[in-house]
């Protein structure tokens, strides 16, 4: 088989950042995707209807002009699918409101400090009861960061003690609630997920099923693989492997790219987030293929979340033909995962 061909997929996380940065993203997730759910920590958060309006209307006007710029058409029917930035003081009404105008499709919750522009996050979940009530009576889905943020839990544990400590009531409390554990990095979410409730379920990204934390030391301390959740030991990589490519509709594709100029990368303190927009589908099928499961990435890629979301599968499909493709080192600037690696496969339509 040298070419695979499957329905047009979607990518249920990614950042597509703000400014000149989202002019330097945005075409490579719209040419690989029909549709993203985008993240909204900017500075500030998106947290109303009006906002993420006009944010999607700036993504929509990046890959107008990428367009323009390259003479290329690909990606211009890419639909951002916004979301709602959850804070304490958000208003259940708004959310409410631009769900039903088709503006927000879901709501993320960033535990406060647990990642990039975090702070504005939730403290205490007692605070927004009545926003998980709302969501949970208009079937709008919460999307969730699942990391624990206290200092004392070691950082490779804080996806299973949150799903222990937080998630698992949270699932009791509001059981009709549909929940995406985002990104996730552990055996322990991986068992948690296939095992829970229907209303459960969880994206998995390519950096996580290619690295395990082995690949952050590599020689000497490699920002370009930093990310949060921190990827994990081998057994966790495994697991996460298995859950994507079982077939299992509680798995579903979303890349968590995160772009940072380079200056936020190479740095004392550098910012968690890798870049693997422009390789995406690729580096997703080298996955599925080294498991002999190229029959199963469809599913993962373009089916499983669109029904969990319950929004339409896309219309079209997409093209991957087997041929040597390396990854440049540099795109726009910016280090993309697999960054002078050779991959396998090669999206061509
Ligand atoms: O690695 C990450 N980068 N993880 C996140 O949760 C946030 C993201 C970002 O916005 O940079
Ligand atoms: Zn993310």
């Amino acid at each position: 088989m040298n070419t695979l061909t499957i329905r047009r997929p979607d990518d249920w996380h990614v950042h597509l950042r703000d400014g000149a940065l989202l002019q330097a993203v945005a075409a490579a997730t719209a040419r690989q995707f029909a549709r993203a759910i985008v993240m909204p920590n900017l500075r500030p958060p998106v947290t109303t209807t009006a906002a993420a309006r006009a944010y999607r209307d700036r993504i929509v006007a990046a890959v107008h002009q990428d367009n323009q710029d390259s003479g290329s058409t690909a990606g211009a029917e890419f639909r951002p699918l916004m979301t709602a930035y959850l804070t304490e003081t958000i208003d259940p009404a708004d959310l409410e409101l631009g769900h039903r105008e088709g503006v927000f499709t879901a709501v993320k919750l960033y535990p406060a400090g647990a990642t990039t522009n975090s702070d504005a996050g939730v403290r205490d979940l007692g605070a927004i009861t009545p926003v998980l009530e709302t969501l949970e009576r208009i079937g709008m889905p919460l999307l969730i960061h699942g990391e624990v943020t206290d200092a004392e839990i070691d950082i490779f544990d804080r996806e299973a003690v949150f799903i222990e400590r937080v998630l698992a009531p949270l699932l009791q409390r509001h059981p009709g609630l549909k929940v995406v554990l985002e990104h996730i990095t552990t055996s322990d979410a991986t068992d948690f997920v296939r095992t829970g409730p229907a209303n459960l379920a969880a994206t998995i990204t390519p950096h996580h099923l290619h690295i395990n934390r082995n690949a952050l030391f590599a020689g000497g301390l490699r920002p370009d693989l930093y990310c949060l959740p921190v990827a994990k030991r081998e057994l966790h990589r495994l697991a996460l492997r298995a859950a994507a490519t079982s077939g299992s509709p509680k798995f579903f594709l979303g890349t968590d790219s995160a772009p940072h100029p380079r200056e936020a990368k190479e740095s004392a303190c550098g910012c968690a987030g890798i870049y693997n927009a422009p390789y995406a589908l690729e580096s997703y099928a080298a996955v599925f293929e080294a498991e002999n499961a190229l029959d199963k990435l469809e599913a993962f890629a373009s089916e499983h979340g669109p029904r969990f979301y319950g929004l339409p599968l896309n219309d079209g499909t997409v093209t991957l033909a087997r041929r040597p493709t390396p990854v440049p080192e540099r795109i726009a600037g910016l280090v993309p995962f697999h960054a002078g690696e050779t991959l396998g496969w090669q999206l061509v339509t």
